[in-house]
């Protein structure tokens, strides 16, 4: 099937990065959200980042008219048309689970059901629709229109036509495609988030100033920031909820979360968006 008309579930932090990235890559897009802010908030996000994008010629005036062109749904009527659907809706089991049954009634038979999930298992998400070998999971990093990698997750029942497919438009998106078996956390979590939580042991114990430790990560292993200011900049309460994904599913003590980022997402501190994390912000 060729891959014309892609439709985007949420339009978030991830689902408009998606929504504007298929835009200028060539691709028809529909942005749907459940909630008319939010989908006005995505719609508005797109407009800024292309405007500017444009304003630095790294983009054309076709591809910003594309972008601009994103069609908006407030339901999944419209799915129907599409050839390929990308869900990037609240990470939250239940609720995915209930968008992939919809979206198997809805969309047209052979249409690939992608998922951006950061951690729920594609195996699980295709057991709820009645086409687990069209389930895989897209996995797109934080900003979308910047970050190169693509994780491309396949599930126990994904058929390598639709790896193959998605590895494709991935590539067509400006993305370098990466492909890894379902697995709690899949490769990007299952390293990251455990690194992170060391440093949160390393706080804790009093080894090193939260400055100390972010130097010694930027400095020694040349990461672009520390591990403490990059879990304030995912936020606390995400960190803290993969490390129990990964606890829980892996079942081994070297992923149980630090006792302090559990206090710090008790009190609030979840980095960035609140304002106050390991560090404070304005
Ligand atoms: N933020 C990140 O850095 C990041 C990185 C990689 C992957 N992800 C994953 O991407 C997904 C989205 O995360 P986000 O950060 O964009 O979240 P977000 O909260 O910014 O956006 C989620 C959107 O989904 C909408 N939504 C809720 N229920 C819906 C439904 N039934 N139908 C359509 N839309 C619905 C919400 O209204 C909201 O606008 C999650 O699965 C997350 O794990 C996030």
């Amino acid at each position: 099937m060729t891959i014309e008309k892609i439709f985007v579930v949420g339009a978030g932090t991830m689902g408009n990065g998606i929504a504007q990235t298929a835009a200028v890559s060539g691709y028809q897009v529909t942005m749907m959200d459940v909630i008319p802010e939010a989908l006005e908030k995505g719609q508005a996000t797109i407009a800024k980042s292309v405007s500017k994008l444009l304003e630095k010629e790294r983009i054309t005036a076709e591809q910003h008219a594309a972008a601009m062109n994103i069609q908006a749904a407030s339901d999944l009527s419209s799915v129907a048309a599409a050839d390929i659907v990308i869900e990037a809706a609240t990470e939250n089991p239940q609720l995915k689970f209930k968008i992939f049954q919809e979206l198997d009634e809805q969309a047209r038979p052979g249409v690939i059901l992608a998922s951006n999930t950061s951690s729920i298992s594609l195996t699980k998400l295709a057991a709820a629709t009645q086409r687990p070998e069209l389930v895989v999971g897209m996995h797109f990093f934080n900003p979308v229109p910047l970050m190169k990698l693509l994780e491309v997750v396949r599930g126990l029942a994904t058929d390598e036509t639709a790896v193959k497919t998605v590895v494709a438009i991935g590539e067509t998106m400006g993305k370098v495609p990466v492909v890894v078996n379902d697995s709690p956390g899949f490769v990007s979590n299952r390293i990251l988030c455990p690194m992170i939580n060391e440093a949160v042991f390393t706080l804790q114990e009093g080894i090193a100033s939260k400055e100390d430790i972010d130097t010694v990560m930027k400095l020694g292993m040349a990461h672009p920031m520390g591990p403490l200011t990059l879990a304030d900049l995912i936020g606390l309460d995400v960190v803290l909820y993969v490390m129990e994904v990964l606890h829980e599913n892996l079942g081994e003590d070297k992923y149980r979360p630090a006792p302090l980022l559990r206090r710090m997402v008790d009190a609030g501190y979840l980095g960035r968006k609140a304002g106050k994390g390991f560090y404070e912000y304005d």
